[in-house]
């Protein structure tokens, strides 16, 4: 293990990822872990990450200055760079005027003997994001790299192991990140580089067998790849000790019940309780038109159905979960042992006390989707786009009916077919239809029609949080254009959502 040090830096995940795509198992812990603590989890090296702080204010991020005493390499980034020049004898920092970098910046590499730099070009653009600045290096420390701004862009100090590099390593702006990185993992920790998915699943599933023994683990299925794959998972490792939720309220895109039924129910023999809420979603939702009440209606009528599911089941101790890397970070804490609203299961009866189980509170994103395809679930399963919790219910603006459910579900499929008949599910991000509400005049077949008008949704993004509109070809959308109007009912117009996110929003609720 390559322990990773947090003190706050928006990219500290990013290093414990690339880390693990060295093939060497990392996890990001809090910087307050002691000497002792990190001496039980006996890493092969420790990397300080960056941070927002200076090192010298009254209440910045330190550590246990026993950690220097352990024995092991460390990698000092950014602040963590600063922080060994701060707590090391000899080294300072002070506040940099109008020396601060910020962006793209060249340094040269002085030292013919580095060992960060080893095998990279004398001169190289890394990404600097820094207030603060070295003014002197703590003594044993040679100089490994320079800036315009700051002579000490690096340092090494090959006797005691120790490294700093004032620039992000971890980010795809520093040009050589990736090979500063693995010369620190190969010639400082001399680590073996044989982590792999293959070794997770058979830790998780030992974990797993080990922690609930011959008790009982209840999991809220959502159709959604995390759920399915802890789902997996579980099954694999405790077999029928699990019982699975899956409530179905209606508001899945066609045919998606039954595809994670099958899927999940069939292939992998999970034992699903099946849920058919629908009814009881659409007369809870009936006449609602305001987007927010709708979400809520929806989020908390799931939480009830699945209440009642699970209050009626016998000796669970268990509850699993699809909780991700990502939102254990977000939550700030080391585990997150409390159930956040915006989960697939959003809270538990009162009367029922649980503890919980989250395999994947380890993994990125697409570790999961990983994970998933080594597990053997289907492709498209594992590979699907983000869906909402509240489904279709956001998608049928205003009020619902099952009558505008169905225009959604049809024309949703068609833009799905579509899509994937041109080979363009990996480069739109999420793809969807909503049905806007909106009647217009068109002819069909000489006669007048009043009708609605569906728009398409289709966006590029990276995590969500911000998208643009995506350049399907004209040709294509002609395409989809025809088919919606002529194979869904009470469809006589389709538009086409230009607009990115911001100022608009990916979904239209
Ligand atoms: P917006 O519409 O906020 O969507 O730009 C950004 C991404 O989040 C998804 N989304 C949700 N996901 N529960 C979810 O799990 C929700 O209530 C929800 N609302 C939006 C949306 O599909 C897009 O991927």
């Amino acid at each position: 293990t390559i322990l990773v040090l947090d003190f706050g830096s928006q990219y500290n995940q990013l290093i414990s990822r690339r880390i693990r795509e060295l093939g060497v198992y990392s996890e990001l812990k809090p910087h307050t872990l002691t000497a002792e603590q990190i001496k039980e989890i006996n890493p092969k090296g420790i990397i300080f990450s960056g941070g927002p702080n200076s090192v010298y204010a009254e209440d910045a991020f330190t550590i246990d200055p026993e950690i220097f005493n352990l024995g092991l390499p460390i990698l000092g980034v950014c602040y963590g760079m600063q922080l060994m020049a701060h707590m090391l004898p000899g080294g300072k920092v002070i506040a940099a005027d109008n020396t601060a970098e910020y962006g793209e910046t060249t340094i040269k590499v002085t030292d013919p003997e580095t060992l960060l730099f080893a095998d990279t070009p004398e001169e190289q653009t890394v990404l600097m994001s820094h207030g603060d600045k070295i003014e002197a290096i703590p003594d044993g420390f040679k100089v490994a790299a320079t800036s315009e701004q700051t002579p000490f862009a690096a340092m090494e100090d090959r006797e005691h192991n120790f490294y700093g590099v004032q620039f992000h390593p971890e980010v795809r702006q520093t040009e050589n990140g990736m090979k500063i990185l693995e010369n620190f993992i190969d010639n400082a920790v001399h680590a073996d580089r044989t982590w792999s998915m293959d070794d997770f699943i058979e830790e998780q599933l030992q974990a797993i067998r080990d922690k609930v023994g011959d008790k009982k683990v209840l999991l809220g299925l959502s159709g959604g790849v995390d759920s399915s794959v802890v789902g997996v998972l579980l099954q694999r490792a405790i077999g029928d000790q699990l019982v699975s939720i899956f409530v179905d309220h209606g508001l899945l895109r066609k045919n998606e019940a039954n595809e994670v039924m099958e899927a999940l129910g069939g292939k992998f023999g999970l034992n699903i309780i099946k849920v058919d809420a629908q009814d009881r979603f659409l007369d809870k939702l009936a006449g609602v038109s305001d987007p927010e009440e709708k979400r809520k209606i929806i989020g908390n009528e799931f939480i009830q159905v699945f209440d009642e599911e699970a209050t009626k089941l016998d000796g669970i101790d268990f509850l699993a979960q699809g909780t991700l890397y990502t939102d254990v970070i977000e939550s700030g804490t080391d585990t997150a042992q409390t159930i956040k609203s915006h989960h697939n299961v959003g809270g538990l009866p009162e009367d029922m006390q649980f503890q919980l189980i989250e395999p994947l509170n380890t993994l990125f994103k697409d570790e999961v989707r990983e994970l998933g395809e080594k597990l053997g679930i289907p492709h498209e399963l594992v590979w699907r786009q983000p869906f909402p919790g509240p489904g279709l219910g956001i998608r049928v603006l205003g009020d619902i009916t099952e009558d505008k459910l169905e225009i959604v579900r049809e024309s949703d499929a068609i833009l799905r077919e579509e899509v994937a008949k041109h080979g363009l599910e990996d480069e739109i991000w999420q793809y969807f239809t909503v049905l806007t509400g909106v009647r217009s005049v068109g002819v069909m077949g000489d006669i007048r029609t009043y009708d609605y008008t569906i728009a398409i949704r289709a966006i590029t993004s990276v995590d969500g949080m911000t998208a643009e509109f995506a350049r399907i070809p004209w040709d294509i959308l002609n395409e989809i254009s025809r088919r919606i109007v002529n194979e869904v009912d009470h469809i006589n117009r389709v538009v086409y959502d230009i607009t990115a996110k911001p100022p608009a929003t990916v979904e239209w609720e």
